[in-house]
């Protein structure tokens, strides 16, 4: 039989087919979102900075470093595996001090003689706070992030910070100094 318009255009679907398309549009919608919203997760969750959740291990990691009486004023204690030393001001405050010398990155040890930081490569020199004190360095030694709780010390080696110099509130105090 031959097609006529009318029997090509009339396409329109039984009226019960409607409710069936509408619950699968449903259906495709809501994979959709669901789709999105593992993608969405995926990128966030590589864009994220990481987060260590072992404590008290290696660079990178919170490490404890120990209630605070066992630091004396005016010390440093140096944490080789968290690369950084522990400085703990005469007014009782906290600094973490990154051991990589802000001049090329060779690590400074400290000179508990001198009570300075000075830096094998070329003769750059820091104070315990970590300020520059002779060249070539002309900044001050980067900081890790200190939290102390319930009188313990935690130096967060996955959070650290550039400066120039230092400035009080970058020390860390305990409830009682
Ligand atoms: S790397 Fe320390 S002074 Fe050059």
């Amino acid at each position: 039989m031959p097609h006529t318009v009318e029997n090509r255009i009339n396409h329109d679907p039984p009226a019960e087919e409607a409710p069936r398309r509408s619950f699968l549009n449903w259906i495709w919608g809501g994979l959709g979102l669901a789709v999105l919203a593992e993608m969405v997760w995926l990128a966030g969750a590589f864009l994220r900075p990481r987060r260590r959740a072992v404590r008290g291990g290696g660079f990178g990691a919170v490490i404890d470093a120990g209630p605070v009486e066992r630091f004396t004023r005016g010390s440093v204690t140096a944490f080789p595996r968290g690369r950084f030393y522990l400085a703990r001001l005469e007014d009782g405050g906290f600094l973490a001090l990154s051991r990589e010398c802000t001049h090329l990155g060779c690590t400074v040890p400290w000179d508990e003689k001198e009570g300075v930081f000075r830096c094998p490569c070329h003769a750059s020199v820091f104070d315990i706070r970590g300020d520059a004190i002779h060249a070539p360095a002309t900044r001050a030694l980067d900081l890790f992030q200190v939290d102390i709780e319930n009188d313990t010390v935690r130096v967060d080696t996955g959070r650290r910070r550039r400066r120039s110099a230092f400035q009080a509130s970058q020390a860390a105090y305990p409830a009682r100094t």
